[in-house]
């Protein structure tokens, strides 16, 4: 099949990854995330995580004085995030495909991407993401983005089970007409050797007054 056939996961097939357990892209933010949040949108403010899998980072900005509101489209990971902790209601949860029902999403100063847009196993099906969240975000609005970086010599890749890994030329290609890159850093997803210490990118974008993305 060419690029362009492959499917993102199905909202039922995350289900079974978040019932079998070993969530190995669970694991804390890393430490520029809430450094870069506060630098663009001090607390207090209403913070979106899009596809927030078990609340982690939603928590761990909560905890910093933001209101957070995360969705994805699994209800098993929406039903762990309710239960492990909603920081004295700071977070709220809810199951929710964002592709399809953003106009349920509430308004946000911030909106945050952490490991979903790389779960998107094409260009299209990126372009797509990038549109949403364009639709999403006012003009002017900040989008932080967390995701898996490939060297301009490896080339971009797209997995459907895993990772698909853009370039710092293929990203900007892919966001260019609809956001302005205010910041990339490199930075390495996780922490666990082998498994998420993978090469990584956080970068804070901003919306453009554009009209062409706004009708
Ligand atoms: C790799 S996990 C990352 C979860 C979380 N952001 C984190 O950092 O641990 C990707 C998540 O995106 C969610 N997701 C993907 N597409 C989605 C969509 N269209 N609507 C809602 N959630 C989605 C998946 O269900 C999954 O929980």
């Amino acid at each position: 099949v060419s690029e362009d056939e492959l499917t993102p996961m199905s909202a039922a097939e995350w289900d079974a990854a978040y019932r079998r357990g070993n969530w190995v892209w669970d694991e804390p933010p890393p430490s520029e995330l809430a450094e870069l949040i506060q630098h663009y949108q001090p607390p207090p403010a209403t913070l979106l995580d899009l596809g927030c899998g078990v609340g982690t980072t939603a928590r761990s900005l909560a905890i910093r004085g933001y209101s957070v509101f995360g969705c994805d489209q699994s209800a098993i990971a929406i039903a762990a995030a309710r239960e492990a902790d909603t920081v004295n209601g700071r977070c709220e949860f809810a199951t929710l495909d964002f592709l399809t029902a953003a106009d349920q999403l509430p308004d946000a100063e911030l909106v945050i991407d952490r490991g979903v847009l790389h779960t998107r196993p094409s260009r299209r099906s990126q372009a797509e993401f990038v549109a949403v969240v364009a639709r999403i975000c006012r003009p002017g609005r900040i989008w932080v983005h967390i995701g898996i970086s490939a060297s301009e010599a490896e080339g971009s890749s797209f997995f459907v089970h895993g990772p698909s890994a853009l370039t710092e030329t293929d990203f900007h290609l892919l966001v260019q007409d609809s956001f302005t890159l205010l910041e990339s850093r490199a930075i390495r997803y996780g922490k666990s050797p082998g498994e998420t210490d993978l090469p990584a990118r956080i970068a804070v974008l901003r919306r453009l007054d554009s009209p062409a993305q706004d009708g």
